[in-house]
């Protein structure tokens, strides 16, 4: 043992404890006033100012207009002082531009948000043109603007907007509906948020300081958002109170500036709830007035409110079925008195029944949508629309395309997609998910017979529908919005998509990067490839071939629990056994789910033969002996998918650290942190899904990996002073299914566990898997023949108090040499609830060459 060898881990250590701070305290990092900079539009990433003619003015007074005005100021702050051609740069709306230009072409169908872009110049003056369809529309015109201006660099700048005087750049929104859901609850706390508290509410109120929602409002509506739900489709009866929509007054206000409307979701029991009516049923008079009376006083505070979201008998949440009503009938209870307002209602679709059988082979809850749905086609008020989830199931990492678009054609539809990563990663992973979206919206449902693509049947246009659109879940937060910085692509990508359904999302990528994390190309080639890698890699560590996740449905949707799906009434089953996995949902044999779909896509769904290999077992049971199309069994393919996935996530790594010099210190370091955790985090999904299947069809891998760990060592094994072994629930969750963990009641001073190394002598990395459980912090250190290698604390904040597949964590100590005969100990002290428990210890050739 060397000093050098010390010397060389205790400098590993130190940066990865860095890395660790910076993953598991992204709080602090954004701590101060949350602003919109801190995302996309990141002033010190713009290198090319858009050096448009000065001055700017707007030609209405309106306060969007008056946005506008301040975006393009606070980017020709960073051009030259000396304006190259003079002259001058307007915004107003369509009309504004014809009254004070009458010269300028500005086109006379520019519809509600769209834009204009034109430049009129000569030798001696210039004008730029920025017109919008609304006042909306002339924001989003100078927010894109802005964007081009990061496209790349600008050689003389002049030449950017002179092209527009022959191609005026015109742009309209795809679809009216442009949203964010947040389910943020009165108290302050944030369903499915893993971005820190809300920024709307604290314990029980609208919050004083709504600056963090103000900037907000701002990053919504650079990408075009229109709309936005404040609270939680859960709980919400106490958002109609007086009280609350004085409060909710003050959000809109922030909101109107952006031109983004604020939406409400309620509960549709809330005449009895807090109206002190003994009913809620939607045909009863007295109720009626209600809903008219209480929407009354909402635009009375919000003239421009936008409307109500509805979760009505759905998980636990009441509904029109309590009194054999339909949601036809409770949507158009709300629908009737909002729309002289110009408000509308989306009405979810997520209604289904939790308690189904699950020894009924024909129960499925896919089903569930389309079954309650389908009928009431055509007895929906014009200004209600149905808001329905991509998939059937619950945003799960892939799910077929819910049929129930193809089967409202006299109904408007939104699509709701959830940008906040609750079964895909919870933003401690790495998920980019434009190009899940992207084939969703791409896919061609086929009704009847004919093209009509999911983005079209939302945009209204597949059954000329007049509303429609696009909503995402957000679940924003104080800790730097998504808690996460990569994470924020896909809030941005929401926001492009609903604008323009067909931009690709490598490009909506690359622009974000690009505006995000640095304009060097290396940056945004390597940021854009990340990003694009990492959907389909973490399809393949968690629930590959249309399994959905494979994660604990009944807890966490985190870590991997397979049998958490099985045997319950929740219907997210796989129906797994010795032999085979699948749900059966043909017509012939199955549920008959597949026959929701119009006749071209149902005939594919129907046979595993035509059925694709991604969605294989969503449709169908199948041996695990099942040859797929691509050749491989399916069981092989489980095996294949979890490795290739589990080495994805550690490319991320890799990837990440060759563009270390030229992004920002501290952004590199918080990012490596979370992508280090991801990594390990992959390989405790593989190993799950792996150990678990290997034991379920006792079929080998022909590869030999599942089931065998060279160079592990497990705890359960080691000498141990102090710690016990344990059983892990679920069992897969543990390598052995089992760990140790440490009493500090029986051991106050902390436990240990010791291995002799029987290997070759080598540069090694050390990797050490332990449960780091909330809430205490439990201190561990690494020794190697009795030199301290490494210590760290586990105070991540991980789901569950047991050790399991959620809280299961990895440390890797790099480039230490061994030889036969070392001792490895691992010194685990616990605190407050949290055992320092182990699972095992890997030692495996160092990753990096010896320097
Ligand atoms: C999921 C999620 C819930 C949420 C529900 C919904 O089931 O886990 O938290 O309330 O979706 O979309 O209503």
């Amino acid at each position: 043992m060397t000093n050098r060898r010390n010397l060389k881990s205790r400098k590993i250590d130190f940066f990865n404890a860095i890395a660790f701070v910076a993953l598991f305290a992204a709080g602090a990092i954004t701590a101060g006033a949350q602003t919109a900079d801190e995302a996309w539009l990141n002033d010190s990433t713009r290198h090319f100012p858009m050096c448009i003619p000065r001055p700017v003015r707007s030609l209405g007074e309106g306060a969007v207009e008056q946005s506008a005005i301040q975006e393009l100021k606070r980017n020709i702050d960073h051009c030259p002082s000396v304006d190259p051609l003079g002259g001058e740069t307007v915004v107003g709306t369509a009309e504004e531009v014809r009254t004070a230009y009458p010269d300028v072409p500005v086109p006379t169908d520019l519809g509600p948000g769209s834009y204009w872009i034109y430049w009129n110049g000569s030798h001696t003056s210039s004008l730029l043109v920025i017109a919008g369809g609304d006042e909306r529309g002339a924001l989003y015109g100078a927010f894109n603007l802005l964007r081009l201006s990061t496209s790349g660099p600008l050689p003389v700048p002049p030449l950017f907007y002179v092209r527009f005087q022959y191609h005026p750049l015109r742009s309209e929104p795809a679809m009216p509906i442009r949203w964010v859901d947040e389910w943020d609850n009165a108290n302050g706390t944030v369903e499915r948020g893993y971005g820190g508290p809300s920024i709307f509410f604290e314990n029980g109120h609208v919050r004083d300081d709504l600056s963090a929602m103000g900037e907000y409002a701002r990053l919504l509506a650079s990408v075009g958002i229109n709309g936005c739900n404040v609270n939680n489709v859960n709980g919400a009866a106490p958002f109609l109170t007086p009280e609350m929509i004085q409060g909710l007054k003050r959000i809109a206000d922030a909101m109107r500036p952006w031109g983004v409307r604020l939406a409400i979701s309620v509960d549709i029991a809330s005449p009895q709830k807090i109206g002190g009516l003994k009913t809620f049923d939607p045909l009863d008079p007295a109720v009626q007035a209600w809903w008219a009376a209480k929407v009354d006083e909402i635009y009375a505070q919000i003239p421009d409110f936008a409307g109500f979201t509805v979760k009505a008998d759905s998980e636990g949440q009441a509904g029109p079925a309590s009194y054999g009503r339909s949601p036809a009938d409770a949507a158009n209870l709300l629908a009737h008195p909002l729309e002289p307002h110009g408000g509308v209602v989306l009405y979810r679709a997520f209604v289904y029944n939790n308690h189904l059988d699950y020894n009924d082979l024909k129960a499925d809850r896919a089903r569930a949508a389309y079954d309650i749905f389908r009928p009431l086609d055509g007895k929906f008020a014009a200004n209600v629309i149905v808001q329905i989830k991509y998939g059937p199931i619950d945003f799960q990492a892939r799910e077929p395309v819910s049929p129930l678009f193809a089967a409202l054609e006299k109904t408007s539809s939104a699509m709701e997609l959830q940008i906040t990563q609750e079964y895909t990663g919870q933003q401690r992973h790495l998920v980019y998910l434009a190009p899940m979206w992207e084939q969703i919206l791409d896919f061609d449902l086929r009704a009847p017979n004919r093209a009509t693509p999911v983005k079209e049947i939302i945009a209204g246009k597949s059954f000329k529908q007049p509303l429609g659109g696009m909503v995402g879940v957000s679940c924003v937060g104080r800790d730097g919005w998504l808690g996460s910085p990569l994470a924020m692509a896909n809030l941005y990508a929401f926001g492009r998509l609903a604008w323009d359904p067909n931009l690709p999302a490598e490009q909506i990528a690359q622009e974000w990067a690009r505006q995000t994390i640095g304009t060097d190309p290396k940056v945004v080639a390597t940021v854009t490839k990340m990003l694009m890698q990492s959907w389909p890699a973490y399809v393949d560590y968690t629930g590959p071939l249309g399994t959905q996740t494979l994660t604990d449905i009944t807890g966490s949707h985190y870590g991997p629990n397979i049998e958490s799906s099985e045997r319950n009434g929740w219907g997210q089953w796989h129906r797994d056994d010795a032999k085979g996995i699948g749900m059966d949902r043909s017509v012939a044999t199955g549920t008959g789910f597949a026959g929701q779909y119009p006749p071209a896509v149902a005939k594919m769904y129907e046979s595993p033969a035509t059925t694709p290999d991604n969605l294989l077992l969503f449709f169908h049971h199948v041996p695990y002996t099942w040859k797929l199309h691509s050749g491989e069994t399916v069981i092989q393919y489980f095996y294949d998918s979890h490795y290739r996935g589990a080495d994805e996530a550690a490319q991320l790594v890799a990837e990440w650290k060759t563009v270390k010099a030229m992004v920002d210190p501290k952004l590199y370091n918080d990012v490596l942190g979370r992508l280090i955790y991801q990594a390990g985090h992959a390989i405790v999904w593989r190993d799950a899904i792996v150990q678990y299947f290997l034991k379920e069809s006792g079929i080998p891998d022909a590869k030999g990996r599942a089931g065998h760990y060279p160079g592990r060592m497990e705890a359960e094994d080691a000498r141990l002073s102090g710690y016990k072994v344990v059983d892990v629930t679920p069992w897969e969750d543990a390598s052995g299914g089992k760990a140790v963990t440490c009493d500090a009641g029986s051991a106050p001073k902390g436990c240990s566990a010791e291995w002799t190394y029987s290997g070759p002598a080598g540069h090694v990395d050390i990797a050490v898997q332990y449960f780091d459980l909330q809430p205490g912090i439990a201190h561990f250190t690494l020794d190697v023949d009795g030199i301290p290698s490494a210590s760290w604390i586990a105070f991540a904040k991980l789901p569950s108090r047991q050790p399991n597949g959620d809280n299961s964590t990895r440390f890797t100590t790099p480039g230490v040499e061994l030889k036969p005969g070392d001792v490895l100990r691992v010194e685990g002290t616990p605190d407050a609830n949290d055992p320092a428990a182990l699972d095992y210890i890997e030692i495996a050739p160092a990753a990096t060459p010896r320097r």
